[in-house]
Formats: structure tokens, C-alpha cells, sequence
């Protein structure tokens, strides 16, 4: 493989795991968030993380010395031109992706592989931004990032298989294990996962069940290890809404429309975890 040095944009829930990932696994990161403050703070957290890791004796602090030096952060996309993979993790907005892809063709080093964390957005129209749609591709991580073991390597139409081995490698040397998907909205687990979460809502919405029975149902009765609405609240509102929309904006079929419930919940701001308000409360007590 011939990525050492990756660029990870995003400081929110997935851009700190995957940095996490790529770090641990020895390979040099540049972490880029808008604002400094932000980027340093998710230097800060991956310390934390790192830091806890050692008191449970799965690293040495060797080891998280030598991670932490592999890490630097910035507020600067020009930092990223010597990378030889970015991999963004923004919020899922098409728009705001495609702007972003227009911008790292322009800066990033000849050869560099662009990717995208997207849970189900078109890559192809992130690719068709850039001046090399065969070095741009999907590698889509599942959250939270340090944990998950999967790892979803979208193709695209215009992506050269060099590109997409690469993209398997890279994750593969970040532990995970690697499936090959098209770039058809929702990949593999998104396409099969949302039309249930978003039917637990609606189960919620209508009253056929309290929020806790939902949730102990599905546990229960499939073994899950989280209730649905758990989930969507550890994913964030917004991100699930916007999964759910995409699938609808492709395939048009009712039972991927997002419930209301769902839609309200996201416009007063009750984003899950992130905003410590979701389905369920996580306000400090
Ligand atoms: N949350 C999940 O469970 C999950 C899992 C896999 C993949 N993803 C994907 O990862 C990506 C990020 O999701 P997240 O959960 O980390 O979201 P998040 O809300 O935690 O973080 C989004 C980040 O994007 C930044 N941002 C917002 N608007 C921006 C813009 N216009 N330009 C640049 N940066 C901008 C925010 O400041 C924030 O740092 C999305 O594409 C999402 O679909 C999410």
C-alpha cells in the first residue's frame, strides 16, 4: 500500500474515531477542523481516549506517546496537500461535500485519493467535482469508529480499481474488515438499517408502544444490542435524517420516508447525544 499520511476533515463523531483509528495504526494524521479551538480539542479528546486505553492495559504508554506524535492538527485544508489519502467526515449535506471535493482537487498532491464517510450520499457527484473522479471512492466507517469492525468500500462508476484496493488496504490496516459496495444510496447496513429505525419512530409516533418498550422489544426479542432509538440518538438526529431523506430522494418508496416525529425533533435541535437530547436524556443529573 502507499498511503502513510492521511487527512481526516471533521471534528465531530466520526472524524475523532477514524483519526483514532488511522493513529493507532501507525499512520501519519493531519486532523483539519474549521476552527482551531475545535481542532485542538479533539486532539484533547483523543489523548482522553488514548489515556483511558493505557489504565486498561490495552496500550502501553510507549505506544500512545508514539500515536500521539503520528497526530497534528490544523484549521488550515492547505496542511492536507502532501496527504496521501483524505478521507472527509463533514456533515452529511451534498452541497457542502461537493464544495469541499472542489476545494481538496484544487490543493491535495497528484495521485492523492479523495474519499468520502458519507452514509449514503451519491459519491459519483462528489467525484464528478474533482479533475480525478477515478481517485475518489467511498470508505465508510460505522460509529463509533474505534470500535466497529466493519468497514464499507463504495464504488463509484468512475473509480479505477487501483484506487479502490488501496482504499481496502487502508482499511484493513486499521483493523477493520472490508466489503466492496456500489454507490447506490444507503450502501449495504444503511440500506437495510434506516427503514427500521425510522419505523421505530413511526411506532413511537402513533403510540403503539412507549419509547423504553420499543427499545427493550428489540433487544430482547432480536438480540440487539441497543433499542432503535438508542441508536439513532448515538448516530444524531440530523445525520439519521439526512440518511433517511437520501434513501426517499432515490428510490421514492413510502417506507423510506422520514417519519414526521422525526423531522420535528431534529428542527427543535433534540440531535441525540450530541446535544444531550434525543430520544432519551443525557443531561448530566
Ligand atoms: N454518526 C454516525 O453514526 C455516522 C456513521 C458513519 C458515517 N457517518 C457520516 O460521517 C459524516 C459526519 O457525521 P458525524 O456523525 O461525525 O457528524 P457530526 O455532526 O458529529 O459532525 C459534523 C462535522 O461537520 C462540520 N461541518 C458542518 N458543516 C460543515 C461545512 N459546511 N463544511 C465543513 N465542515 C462542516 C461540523 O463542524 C462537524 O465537525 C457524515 O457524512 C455522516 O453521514 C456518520
Amino acid at each position: 500500500m502507499s498511503i502513510k499520511r492521511v487527512g481526516i476533515i471533521g471534528s465531530g463523531i466520526m472524524g475523532s474515531g477514524v483519526a483514532e483509528c488511522a493513529a493507532v495504526n501507525g499512520f501519519e494524521v493531519v486532523l483539519r477542523s474549521r476552527q482551531r479551538a475545535t481542532a485542538d480539542a479533539m486532539l484533547a479528546g483523543l489523548e482522553k481516549s488514548l489515556g483511558r486505553a493505557v489504565e486498561k492495559e490495552r496500550m502501553t504508554a510507549a505506544d500512545r506517546d508514539a500515536t500521539l506524535s503520528r497526530v497534528t492538527v490544523t484549521s488550515d485544508l492547505g496542511d492536507l496537500a502532501d496527504a496521501d489519502l483524505v478521507l472527509e467526515s463533514i456533515v452529511e449535506d451534498l452541497a457542502a461535500k461537493k464544495h469541499l471535493f472542489t476545494e481538496l482537487d484544487r490543493i491535495c498532491k497528484d495521485g492523492a485519493i479523495l474519499a468520502t464517510n458519507t452514509s449514503t450520499l451519491p459519491v459519483i457527484e462528489m467525484a464528478m467535482n474533482t479533475g480525478r473522479p477515478e481517485l475518489v471512492c467511498g470508505i465508510h466507517f460505522f460509529n463509533p469508529a474505534p470500535v466497529m469492525s466493519l468497514v464499507e468500500i463504495v464504488r463509484p462508476l468512475t473509480a479505477s480499481d487501483e484506487t479502490i484496493r488501496e482504499a481496502r488496504a487502508f482499511a484493513e490496516a486499521c483493523g477493520k474488515q472490508a466489503v466492496e459496495v456500489k454507490d447506490q444510496a444507503g450502501f449495504i447496513v444503511n440500506a437495510l438499517l434506516f427503514p427500521y429505525l425510522n419505523n421505530a419512530v413511526r411506532l413511537l409516533e402513533s403510540g403503539v408502544a412507549s419509547r423504553d418498550d420499543i427499545d427493550t422489544a428489540m433487544k430482547g426479542g432480536c438480540n440487539f444490542p441497543m433499542g432503535p432509538l438508542a441508536l439513532l440518538d448515538l448516530v444524531g438526529l440530523d445525520t439519521s435524517l439526512a440518511i433517511i431523506d437520501a434513501l426517499y430522494e432515490e428510490f421514492r418508496d413510502p417506507n423510506y420516508a422520514a417519519v414526521p416525529l422525526l423531522r420535528r425533533m431534529v428542527a427543535a435541535e433534540q440531535l441525540g447525544r450530541k446535544t444531550g437530547k434525543g430520544f432519551f436524556d443525557y443531561h448530566k443529573k
